[in-house]
């Protein structure tokens, strides 16, 4: 665990998506390490929001590397749209395919790197067949669907248990997460085993700003992680 490096990673969801080009630029200079397009089409999830075409019109405003959450039926079906578009990491969720083993599969077929994400009723042993095809596990700390949601608390011994799954077989895969993770809540999920955060409302509220959101983010983290 300590060998893995503490990540802020924003979701562009509070975004002005007016002017995306400004706003990847915005996190880059803010200091974020990875740009989150939370991808979302009205059935996995009850919203929808962009598609791959609007992450290839960011993609020359920054040189963050891009992750792609598909919280989609038939993230199979997208896949390869959204590595044209310049994301080098995709993230499936568990619960949206038949066959996530296949799945994941293919993603790393197509040359990016593999993450699957589990929704919060989702156990974490779902995942232990398949750490070897992945670089990351993300467990979400919210009910996926919209930003600015309250953090759920009760997904830390899950964190630990991801965590723990994966320093059991050895490997080098972070554990990610996404939903209400601010100041206040990022000291819980860090220490817990997480150690690339997602955040979208606790950024772009920040009243001093991006780059002191993502420094105390960053911060609070580091502070929390177990040694
Ligand atoms: C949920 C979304 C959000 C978003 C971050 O489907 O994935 O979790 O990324 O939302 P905040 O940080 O505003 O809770």
């Amino acid at each position: 665990m300590a060998d893995r490096p503490v990540l802020i990673v924003p979701s562009v969801l509070p975004a002005d998506f007016a002017c995306l080009g400004d706003e990847v630029a915005a996190l880059e200079a803010a200091g974020a390490d990875r740009i989150q397009w939370d991808v979302m089409d009205g059935q996995f999830v009850p919203n929808i929001t962009l598609g791959p075409d609007i992450v290839a019109a960011a993609r020359k405003h920054t040189s963050l590397p891009f992750e792609a959450h598909l919280m989609v039926r038939t993230p199979e079906l997208l896949a390869e749209r959204f590595v044209d578009a310049g994301c080098e990491r995709l993230i499936v969720h568990a619960e949206s395919v038949v066959h996530l083993h296949s799945t994941l599969g293919y993603v790393r077929s197509l040359g990016v790197a593999a993450a699957v994400a589990l929704n919060p009723a989702t156990p974490a042993i779902v995942v232990a067949h398949v750490l070897d095809l992945v670089d990351m596990v993300l467990v979400m700390t919210v009910n996926p669907g919209f930003g600015g949601q309250d953090y759920i608390a009760s997904m830390e011994p899950k964190i630990a248990d991801v965590r723990a799954m994966i320093e059991a077989q050895g490997r080098g895969v972070d554990v990610e997460v996404d939903g209400g993770i601010s100041p206040a809540t990022v000291a819980g999920a860090a220490g817990a085993g997480a150690n690339v955060l997602v955040a979208g409302s606790a950024l772009f509220h920040d009243a001093a700003g991006l780059g002191h959101a993502v420094a105390e983010l960053r911060d609070l983290a580091i502070a929390a992680r177990p040694r």
